[in-house]
């Protein structure tokens, strides 16, 4: 029998991850402009920093951190984690009530691995971040998606689903959502975190932007709002620090986070120690405010650039406005096809991401996604000028 035709496990019935993957292809092309993608600048990334800290940690503490560690993480990372949450996320949590993890990522595959039966529900926004929707997919449970406005999702829909389909978990990126940039008012955060402990529906928290604020003011987490341990908490220093590092945390109620702590023992034993310890000391020492302090200065220019370029950009009909993140969500006139017209821009030398991708369900065909953080200036203004062209000339 030829390998090809093994039979895989049901869980990837439907899964292909093909098409965002071709083109992730089309940007190895050299002089293409991306504005696909949701990586940091490379000038956002501190290997300086990183490397020094490396040395030094590991001339201090190299026996500890190259043995095996604890599923349950890093002790000095979880203790710097908990007056870090409670000041930029406004949540009280004791360190043990916080698992570090292989990038956010690894903490919604937690989540779906501790709760998760084939068929049950989990409630999405509609768009939301494909990759998370690829992690609830492969444990077999069915999407329900909720649409969302310029206040994020909308909560009176949002109580209609819990009566009516009793999903087990609610997936939402509250802050510069990806791929919106849009943010969940102050008024819906509070009714979500309501809401859960009314339905009993888990809440899988996920604010990897939050930091990344370039206007406005910040608002509280659901999770300060959650008086009962509904609302799981993911976040991440992808955005922040650097996302090869791979460090992210999970806060949850005790027994949730305990099933997730096991599901981790075997799924990596435990987030690389060294890692984390660049975490901690990032923390520990004042470091990250003033790094995303710089960071977010240049992409503050950038985000406000590429927004004032789409004003004046052909067949555009309407995009979000955000005040942060690293992503603006745009649709083109009714009857456009975003991604048709990829493979023009892509000749021409510039890319984004067709929208459909994000919406549980497809559709939205004329929508497309942009990332400014990967572009300088000079690029942002030049391919923006050559999606007008490729706009113009379809609409
Ligand atoms: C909303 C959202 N959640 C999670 C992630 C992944 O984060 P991590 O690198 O911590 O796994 C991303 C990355 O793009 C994201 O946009």
């Amino acid at each position: 029998m030829n390998i090809d035709q093994m039979q895989f496990a049901h869980r990837f019935d439907g899964i292909s991850g093909s098409a965002i993957r071709e083109i992730f292809k089309l940007l190895a092309v050299p002089g293409m402009i991306s504005f696909a993608g949701g990586n940091p600048a490379a000038s956002a990334l501190p290997d300086e920093t990183c490397a020094e800290l490396a040395r030094e940690l590991l001339l201090d503490k190299g026996k500890v951190l190259l043995q095996y560690g604890a599923t349950e993480g890093y002790a000095p990372l979880r203790e710097s984690l908990a007056p870090y949450l409670k000041e930029r996320f406004s949540f009280d949590c004791k360190p043990e009530e916080i698992l570090p993890v292989t990038g956010s990522t690894q903490a919604m595959d937690l989540l779906c691995k501790a709760l998760i039966d084939p068929g049950d529900k989990v409630v999405v926004e509609n768009p939301t971040f494909l990759g998370n929707m690829q992690a609830i997919r492969l444990y077999q449970a069915l999407l329900v998606p909720v649409d969302s406005d310029e206040n994020g999702i909308k909560v009176d829909e949002l109580e209609e689903v819990f009566k009516k389909e009793h999903p087990k978990m609610l997936y939402i990126i509250p802050t510069f959502q990806n791929p919106t940039g849009r943010t969940l008012s102050l008024e819906r955060r509070k009714k979500i975190a309501q809401l859960a402990s009314q339905y009993g529906v888990v809440v899988a928290e996920d604010d990897p932007y939050r930091d990344l604020r370039y206007a406005g003011q910040e608002l509280p987490s659901i999770k300060s709002f959650d008086t009962e341990g509904w609302v799981a908490f993911m976040g991440s220093f992808s955005k922040v620090i650097s996302p090869g590092l791979r460090v992210g945390f999970l806060a949850a109620n005790s027994t949730l986070l305990r099933k997730c702590t096991i599901g981790k023992q075997s799924s990596d034993v435990h987030t690389a120690n060294l890692n984390q310890a660049i975490v901690d000391a990032y923390l520990r020492r004042g470091l990250l405010a003033p790094h995303v302090k710089e960071i977010c200065l240049s992409y503050a220019q950038q985000m406000n650039t590429m927004l004032g370029l789409l004003a004046k950009c052909g067949g555009v009909a309407r995009y979000t406005r955000p005040k942060g993140g690293l992503f603006i969500f745009a649709e083109l006139n009714e009857g456009m096809n975003a991604t048709e017209l990829m493979k023009k821009c892509v000749e021409k030398g510039v890319a984004y991401v067709p929208g459909t991708h994000f919406y549980a369900n497809g559709g939205h065909e004329n929508t497309f996604r942009l990332n400014f953080s990967m572009s300088t200036i000079e690029q942002i203004k030049e391919g923006m000028e050559k999606l007008n062209q490729v706009f113009t000339e379809n609409c």
